[in-house]
């Protein structure tokens, strides 16, 4: 029997919605790294195959963490296999396969792209959004899903009000949502 899990989804955005230019981020904010570490550690992780390959190759999988990759080709699904991954063939299914790989974890993460947040969003498949804002502009081509204030709570904001300094110069708050 599967166990039910809190579906979250985690992202960094720039001012704009902005989370991603030419198949990768186009800032480097150590800190937002560090939270995207802690609060995924030990939890399965689900993405779309273009995030997996913006993944450096020596750092997926992400460790610590079963990284289920989305994918509608069978031969990626059998190189994902291969390279360490889980390969899954829908959102729905990745989160199934979260379920019954998650030990005792009590959440799982969807960690992107733009075209996975949106289905999650969407489909109502999530019931928590974690979102690093970034107080810079930034070129871009791919985007945050849009957080209709009716469905989506801000529970939690860290500062409260205004932004963290971060060491790259990028100022940052880490906000919290929950579904109604
Ligand atoms: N700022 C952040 O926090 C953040 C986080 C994550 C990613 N990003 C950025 O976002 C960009 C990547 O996002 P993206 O939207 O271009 O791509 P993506 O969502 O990562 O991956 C899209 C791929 O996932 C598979 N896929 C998606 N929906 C599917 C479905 N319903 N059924 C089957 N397969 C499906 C397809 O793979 P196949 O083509 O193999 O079938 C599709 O090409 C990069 O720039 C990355 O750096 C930013």
């Amino acid at each position: 029997m599967t166990r039910a899990l809190e579906i979250g989804m985690i992202w960094a955005e720039a001012r704009g919605g902005v989370i991603g230019s030419g198949g990768t981020m186009p800032w480097h904010v150590p800190e937002d790294l560090a939270h995207f570490r802690s609060r995924t550690q030990n939890c399965p992780v689900v993405m779309g195959r273009k995030t997996w390959d913006s993944l450096p190759e020596r750092f997926r999988p992400l460790p610590g963490r079963t990284n289920i990759v989305i994918t509608g080709d069978a031969a990626t699904s059998r190189e994902l296999e291969d390279a360490g991954a889980v390969p899954a063939a829908s959102l729905p299914e990745a989160v199934r396969l979260a379920h019954t790989r998650a030990g005792s974890a009590t959440e799982v993460w969807i960690m992107g792209g733009g075209a996975i947040y949106a289905e999650a969003v969407n489909s109502g498949i999530a019931q928590l959004a974690s979102v690093t804002r970034l107080d810079f502009d930034s070129e871009g081509d791919t985007f945050a899903p849009t957080l209709n204030p009716d469905v989506w709570e801000l529970v939690h904001s860290e500062p409260d009000q205004g932004w963290n300094a971060s060491s790259s110069g990028v100022d940052y708050r880490i906000e919290t949502y929950r579904r109604r």
